[in-house]
């Protein structure tokens, strides 16, 4: 199959491109360098934001992945439409389904209308928090610090990007049953249990962390200010009341469990 990818340097881009090199003809794009370990595909660049390439980057290609740049994705959507594109696979998130509202829910439910109104047959693809965002806790846990946590025991079921990755693959080469799908991790973990996961692969002693959840609630989660991190504060205040819910999806789809939090930080570090 011809396969476009946007996003390719991205986490999950990235795997989503690795995962259909070698067997599929893909064009890989990103706006500044080539995706990294994938030598073997054709590299465009080309940015979302530009009305230019996409009608004829899209033209003759059987299923394309569009990467969620804010703003920017109408370009992308209207070149689809206009070459007949015969299969749209969107990156979009678990907060469109969210009972509150949130600019997070808005852009990605703004970009899901985008793709419904272009009736371009589309696959949504909706995880829920990436493992890969614990990865800020290393240089913590390396140098021996606390990890300053907002309702640490909160419990979210987070995701490895290789699995949204391979869900994104098999919707853009198989037939699916479904234009929408949940993507969770196989267990709901509170931050903790998760950064004693991460401590125990990476220094072998006990995990450190703060809870500054009071601090949070008043001046915003450090590092992440804005709608992202009121969004994230949220989420994490809901899921410290109840665990968020486990989709079986990955399974669903690739026949085989989603990675676990161990098995992730394994392969990844
Ligand atoms: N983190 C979470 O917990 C979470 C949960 C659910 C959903 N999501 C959603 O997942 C997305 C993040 O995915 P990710 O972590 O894979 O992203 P990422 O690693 O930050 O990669 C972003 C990719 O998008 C490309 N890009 C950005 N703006 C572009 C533009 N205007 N034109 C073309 N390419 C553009 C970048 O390409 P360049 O190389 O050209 O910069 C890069 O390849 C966000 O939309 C987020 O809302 C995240």
């Amino acid at each position: 199959m011809k396969i476009l990818i946007t996003g390719a340097s991205g986490r999950v881009g990235g795997h989503v491109t690795r995962f259909l090199a070698d067997s599929h003809e893909v064009t890989a794009t990103t706006r500044s360098y080539p995706p990294r370990g994938a030598h073997q595909v054709a590299w465009r660049k080309a940015d979302l934001a530009d009305p230019e390439p996409w009608t004829a980057l899209l033209n003759d290609v059987d299923a394309a992945f569009l990467f969620p740049a804010f703003g920017h994705t109408q370009h992308f959507i209207d070149a689809a439409t206009r070459v007949g594109l015969p299969k749209l696979v969107l990156l979009s998130s678990g907060a469109v389904s969210d009972s509150d509202d949130s600019m997070i829910k808005s852009v990605h439910a703004d970009i899901e209308e985008q793709a419904r109104a272009s009736g371009v047959a589309t696959v949504r693809v909706r995880p829920t928090v990436f493992m890969a965002n614990d990865l800020a806790w290393l240089p913590a846990v390396k140098s021996g610090e606390a990890v300053p946590l907002a309702y640490p025991h909160a419990a979210m079921p987070a995701v490895a990007e290789q699995d949204i990755a391979a869900v994104i693959a098999a919707c853009l080469t198989q037939d699916v049953d479904s234009e929408i799908y949940d993507v969770t991790g196989p267990q709901s973990l509170t931050q903790v249990e998760r950064l004693q996961i991460i401590a125990n692969h990476v220094t072998g002693a006990d995990a450190r962390w703060a809870d500054i959840t009071d601090d949070a609630e008043r001046d915003g989660l450090p590092g992440m200010p804005g709608p992202p991190g009121e969004y994230l504060l949220r989420n994490l205040a809901r899921a410290a009341d109840e665990p968020a819910p486990v989709s079986f999806n990955v399974q669903r789809i690739l026949g085989r469990e989603a990675l676990d939090y161990t098995r992730w930080i394994n392969e990844v570090i």
